[in-house]
């Protein structure tokens, strides 16, 4: 073995699921340069924060990240040894040039579409005539060909990237710049990714990830253009597979038969996240989401007559440019009467560069907080009454993991409720009938059903 064999890789992780699995594929693409991850940034060889630049809370977060990573490269350098800083995801994609004027330490910069050459840069920068290596080229089409077939995966879950980018630009959001334009994997790819998840992984739930996943539409083996519902339909066929989700979608595209699948297809799980955003039609168009608070209830309304016992997730923005106390009312009225089973809320944040950033009038903070908490209140009240209502209740649950506080197996609902359950690591990967025991709004307990 070369001594390239003991180099530890440490990745730390923000914003999305697509991070996450972006991270998963950075691994493998270093496992052959023999980087074995590691959880402590202190002695590791390379070092990279794959970032998120969605919120400008998470940017800032990066850079104070970045502060504590040199100290642990000052101090790899005081022992005679170069350890590599790597920026990769979204900020490093919008603000390369930031990032190396802020962070001149930082080694390589990388985007979310060229990290399947990261092997290369890393050689290059070993080579020693490049101090730094900066890529963040578009488009994601070669990506996915070239990433290594093999994922190394210990858990019962995977993510499955087969959409990237947005051609929707929402007037406040970044993700159309930052990660392109839409592409949509083709469809035999996918499948083999899936396959040798199951086969050599043992994985029992994959999580289809897209910005728009469900404008996906995929060049299939027979010529044709699948949509995601026709995807699925080809994953409801593959033996070892149990639960099929998908995340996150826009209500725009969410057609027929994809809301059919909810019915027919007895692996897609009954719950759905769609983002709303707001509940008023002013800031919906604003926004430039394309549709309306009432098109949005009928959506859910479709979905609930397809699946009626489906649970909804939402993603909400308060105090967009604009947003009246009327609108706001909107909005907690829509709440009100579609009923989510959780949320995601977030205070409006200006990202450079985008239309809304220019938008007036802004809102002052104290009414953007102000906002945010009643409307936490009221998603948080329907969380807990979701989670409550099923206290008592028999559910097939998948244990994902052991809990590190408690030694407690960690599983999901098919509703995506996270659940605590005593039992024995052994049932990791497989699903168990469980009776709920307790339910709050953030957690819930319950027993194995010995059948
Ligand atoms: N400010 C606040 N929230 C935002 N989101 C996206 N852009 C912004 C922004 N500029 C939220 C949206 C989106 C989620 C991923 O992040 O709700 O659905
Ligand atoms: Fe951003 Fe809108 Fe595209 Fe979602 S649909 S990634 S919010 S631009």
């Amino acid at each position: 073995m070369s001594d390239n064999a003991s180099k530890k890789l440490f990745i730390k992780t923000y914003g999305c699921q697509m991070n996450v699995y972006d991270s998963q594929r950075i691994a493998d693409v270093l496992r052959p340069l023999g980087y074995q991850t590691t959880d402590a940034a202190d002695d590791a060889d390379m070092m990279i924060l794959n970032t998120c630049h969605i919120r400008e809370k998470a940017t800032e977060k990066v850079f104070s990240d970045l502060g504590r990573l040199k100290k642990h490269k000052d101090k790899a350098k005081v022992n005679g040894k170069r350890a590599i800083i790597g920026v990769a995801g979204c900020v490093a994609q919008a603000e390369g040039d930031v990032i190396t004027t802020r962070a001149p330490y930082v080694d390589m910069v990388f985007g979310p579409q060229t990290y399947h050459t990261l092997a290369e840069m890393v050689v290059r920068l070993q080579g020693g005539n490049e101090t730094r290596i900066i890529n963040t080229d578009f488009p994601a089409e070669a990506k996915f060909d070239l990433l290594p077939d093999d994922r190394q995966t210990d858990a019962a879950t995977a993510f499955v990237s087969v959409q990237e980018g947005c051609d929707k630009f929402c007037t406040f959001c970044v993700v159309p710049y930052t990660r392109g334009a839409e592409y949509s994997r083709p469809v035999q790819s996918i499948l083999d990714e899936i396959t040798r998840l199951i086969e050599t992984g043992g994985i029992k739930e994959i999580t289809l990830l897209g910005q728009n996943v469900n404008a996906y539409h995929g060049l299939g083996p027979d010529g044709a253009v699948w949509s995601l519902a026709r995807l699925m339909a080809a994953l409801q066929d593959i033996n070892g597979l149990e639960r099929i989700r998908y995340t996150t979608s826009h209500p725009r595209d969410m057609d027929d038969d994809l809301i059919a699948a909810h019915r027919d297809l007895s692996k897609v799980m009954p719950f759905l996240h769609l983002p709303v955003q707001s509940g008023s039609d002013a800031i919906l168009k604003a926004m430039n989401r394309k549709h309306t608070a009432a098109e949005y209830v009928d959506i859910i309304a479709r979905l609930r007559t397809a699946r009626p016992d489906i649970a909804l997730s939402s993603d909400f923005i308060i105090g967009f440019p604009g947003e009246t106390e009327t609108d706001f009312e909107s909005t907690l009225a829509l709440v009100r009467q579609v009923g989510f089973s959780s949320a995601f809320s977030f205070k409006y944040s200006p990202r450079p560069g985008t239309p809304a950033a220019a938008m007036a009038p802004m809102l002052p903070e104290k009414i953007k907080a102000a906002r945010l908490q009643e409307l936490q209140n009221v998603l948080f009240q329907q969380q807990n009454d979701f989670n409550v209502a099923h206290m008592g209740q028999v559910m097939p649950v998948l244990f994902e993991r052991v809990r590190r506080e408690d030694g407690a197996l960690h599983g999901r609902t098919p509703y995506n409720q996270g659940i605590n359950v005593p039992g024995n690591p052994r049932l990791i990967g497989h699903i168990e009938a469980v009776r709920v025991t307790q339910a709050h709004t953030n957690s819930m307990w319950g027993e194995i059903v010995v059948q």
